[in-house]
């Protein structure tokens, strides 16, 4: 099981000096920062910071080499080809907007299909209704079962030679369901489609490579994955990156400008219009360089071990739903679960008394919510910092919180 270790390196998860520490489980919703890379932001504003791409001067020459060595980072990371198919953007939901804007507004006719699962983050279902609209297109939804995985009857009759862009999440942000992507990007690719992934819950969990995958774009955004707030990733097939429009336009993205007129600068700067977030990037370089060290595979079985061990705990409970997949394998560090009689939002605030920290709500997905039949869930999402001790301490803070409500029933 987990090693306790990684936790003296999260200055917000330390003991107090009563000994208590906050159990944190909501790494779905943002992570933890470790000492590493407060330290990389830190120090690039006392050393590095100027404007890059701007002056000829030697600051603004570290700061310009300070975001591109991150953008190294990135691409090794996430195993691209070229530092031109790695683009920064603000968080996720902006490289959703981004590709939706620019590919999917000049490459969706009348008649075409659009499809997602019900199971997409409100930033990976939006942008494709606005897209659907805009277009006369159609946007189609596979269905989850009642294991919240997507059978594949759904994928085979769902995808076909009407599609033009599938965008599937790798895991789901509300139930923890790992997607066999690999295979959905084959049949769609088999179809003629291209596909977007959301990387959101997967890239800072497991190994992902876009070359395996073989996916067309890739989203993520860094404060999932240690890094700060307000930097993301869309990474994408040069190809397709080169020909498609500039999302954002001003600063920095241009060639040649005219009174009434502009061309526009190479990969990636053409997609990074105005100053971009230099600190951002250095802090996502050296989180990228802190999960290295531990090793994917490592931070993957760590997780797959707590999960593993909060089941088991939470299935000895009667009045216990679990959400999701029952098969560890095709599930991330995600349980999605229920108190019997409780609300999730009540279950949210005796934890927080009992220094537990979960999410509740419908996790940015109401369409699935209302698939499913429910308004909210309760979430803890797990990442390789969490313990068993903390594990222990979210069933204790559930069988408490089970108590105390059933005394008003
Ligand atoms: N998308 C984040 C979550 O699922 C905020 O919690």
């Amino acid at each position: 099981m987990n090693n306790v270790d990684f936790l003296k390196d999260f200055p917000i998860l330390k003991a107090d000096e009563k000994g208590e520490r906050l159990v944190y489980l909501d790494s779905g919703a943002t992570t933890q920062k470790p000492i590493k890379v407060l330290d990389a932001i830190e120090n690039y504003y006392k050393l590095n910071n100027a404007n890059p791409h701007r002056g000829a001067y030697k600051l603004s020459i570290d700061a310009t080499q300070a975001y591109d060595d991150a953008r190294e980072k990135v691409i090794k990371f996430i195993d691209a080809e070229f530092s031109k198919e790695v683009i920064f953007t603000k968080n996720a939901t902006e490289g959703f907007n981004l590709i939706a804007s620019s590919y999917g507004m000049n490459n969706i006719d009348e008649g075409d299909e659009i499809v997602i699962s019900i199971a997409e983050h409100h930033s990976n279902l939006i942008p494709w209704q606005i897209v659907a609209s805009a277009k006369k297109a159609t946007l189609k939804y596979m269905y989850v079962n009642e294991n919240g995985e997507i059978p594949e009857e759904e994928i085979k009759t769902k995808i076909t030679e009407k599609t033009k862009i599938v965008s599937i999440t790798q895991v789901s942000n509300a139930l923890g369901t790992i997607n066999p992507v690999k295979e959905i990007i084959d049949f769609a690719h088999s179809k003629g489609a291209i596909v977007i992934v959301d990387g959101a819950q997967s890239v800072p969990h497991m190994k992902v490579s876009v070359r395996d995958l073989d996916s067309d774009f890739l989203v993520f955004s860094g404060h999932k994955l240690l890094g700060p707030m307000g930097i993301g990733v869309v990474y994408g097939k040069k190809e397709l990156l080169e020909n498609m429009p500039p999302y954002i336009v001003g600063g920095d993205m241009i060639e040649y400008v005219y009174e009434q007129e502009a061309t526009f600068a190479e990969l990636p700067s053409r997609f990074e219009g105005g100053t971009q977030n230099v600190e951002g990037a250095v802090g996502l370089g050296a989180a990228i360089d802190y999960l290295e060290n531990i090793g994917m595979e490592k931070i993957d079985e760590i997780e797959k071990e707590l999960i593993g061990y909060a089941l088991n705990e939470f299935e000895k409970l009667p009045y216990i739903k679990i959400y999701g997949p029952k098969d560890l394998n095709h599930r991330g560090g995600i349980i999605s679960f229920d108190i019997e009689g409780v609300h999730p939002h009540d279950v949210a605030s005796v934890f927080d008394s009992h220094k537990v920290a979960i999410r509740s709500g419908n996790h940015c997905a109401q369409p699935l919510m209302r698939y499913m039949g429910i308004n909210a869930t309760c979430r803890a999402s797990f990442y390789f910092y969490n313990t068993k001790e903390d594990v222990d301490k979210l069933i204790e803070a559930t069988k408490k919180t089970y108590e105390m409500f059933s005394k008003w029933r």
